[in-house]
């Protein structure tokens, strides 16, 4: 059927998600189920938790999708489900209601990767994007730094040695006592501080490597609460909190716009949740626009965990010619170009 609707699928972590997209662009539904409240009382995700909540919840949320789109089953020209990374409990539930679903309704499947989903969110924003380009993606479980030469087609020129940087955010908002996800909580409490109060460490950034480090970071940051606590110091909440998130930001820039320089793109895209930071897209986006780079970013809400991305990208793969079989499974370490 040439409805050119997807349905996509998302249950990678911990949001039981549905979307339907038209030709890989148009939204017609995105609901996002997010499990945070359920996970808050233990600071971070329980994937034991995760993946029983999503079999509760994803067939409700697909139909939920199927009806705020107003359709059904039966109009989706193909299915397309993140198998990959993740968790692999929550993975496997979508990659099973999704099977299950194409095979039922004799759809064509497709997994998609869900770092390819968060760069496929700049696809649903009207946006014309015109490669080659290079990509960072920063969430909590990756940071990728990518140059991607063609539609599809993804060089990896680095990536987190350790902690992810929505990772370092989660990790230091839970030393505060902030509730998770720890970035959003981080910014709000960033505003109006001096982002240049306390040094902190920024790793690898001697020029040598486009790889990322963040537990130095998160150490320095741990062990100034941590001494200030110890002496009865009252830390200056504002100050800290800007210049933590500096330290974060101000490597990330650095390294997106060295590989944009070096690549000699015009077009440079931020994608995932740590790319909902306004603090960070500003910066990048000043940066960019003084070397006359374009930024590109989604919405806010198409940064963070979400089915739309994942139609978009498997509508592409789909036009591309990729179709998986019954075989399809979860693959936690699921990388790019895979
Ligand atoms: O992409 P995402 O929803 O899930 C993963 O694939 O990991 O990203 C979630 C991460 C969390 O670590 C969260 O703290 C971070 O993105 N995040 C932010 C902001 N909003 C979400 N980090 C900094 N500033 C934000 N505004
Ligand atoms: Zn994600």
């Amino acid at each position: 059927m040439k409805s050119g609707l997807t349905l996509g699928i998302e249950t990678s972590c911990d949001e039981t998600a549905a979307a339907v997209i038209k030709e890989g662009r148009e939204i017609l539904s995105n609901v996002v189920l997010s499990q945070v409240d359920i996970h808050r009382k233990y600071g971070g995700v329980v994937p034991e938790v995760a993946s029983r909540h999503h079999i509760e919840a994803v067939f409700p949320v697909i139909h939920e999708a199927f009806q705020q789109a107003g359709t059904d089953l039966k109009d989706m020209e193909v299915i397309a489900v993140t198998y990959g990374p993740g968790l692999v409990g929550s993975l496997l539930v979508g990659v099973a209601a999704a099977k299950a679903m194409a095979y039922a309704a004799g759809k064509p499947l497709v997994g998609v990767n869900h770092i390819e989903g968060h760069i496929y969110a700049n696809f649903l924003t009207g946006k014309e994007i015109r490669p080659p380009l290079v990509c960072l993606t920063v969430s909590g479980g990756h940071t990728d730094l990518l140059v991607i030469p063609r539609l599809g087609e993804y060089e990896i020129l680095g990536r987190t040695r350790d902690d992810a940087a929505g990772e370092a955010f989660d990790k230091v908002a839970r030393t505060l006592g902030l509730p998770y996800p720890g970035g959003p909580q981080i910014e709000r409490l960033a505003q109006g501080g001096d982002p240049g109060a306390v040094e902190f460490p920024r790793g690898l950034l001697d020029g040598e490597t486009y790889d990322f480090s963040f537990s130095g970071l998160k150490t320095a940051a741990l062990n100034y609460l941590n001494e200030a606590k110890q002496k009865g110091k009252e830390v200056p909440l504002a100050d800290f909190a800007a210049s933590f998130q500096w330290a974060i930001i101000d490597v990330l820039t650095q390294k997106l716009l060295a590989a944009a320089e070096e690549y000699r793109v015009e077009q440079v895209i931020l994608s995932g949740g740590v790319a909902a930071n306004k603090t960070f897209r500003e910066h990048v986006q000043a940066q960019a626009a003084a070397r006359g780079m374009e930024l590109l970013y989604p919405p806010v809400h198409l940064c963070t965990d979400n089915a739309a991305m994942i139609g978009s990208a498997g509508y592409f793969r789909y036009l591309a010619g990729q179709r998986s079989d019954y075989s399809l499974n979860a693959v936690a370490n699921l990388r790019l170009g895979e």
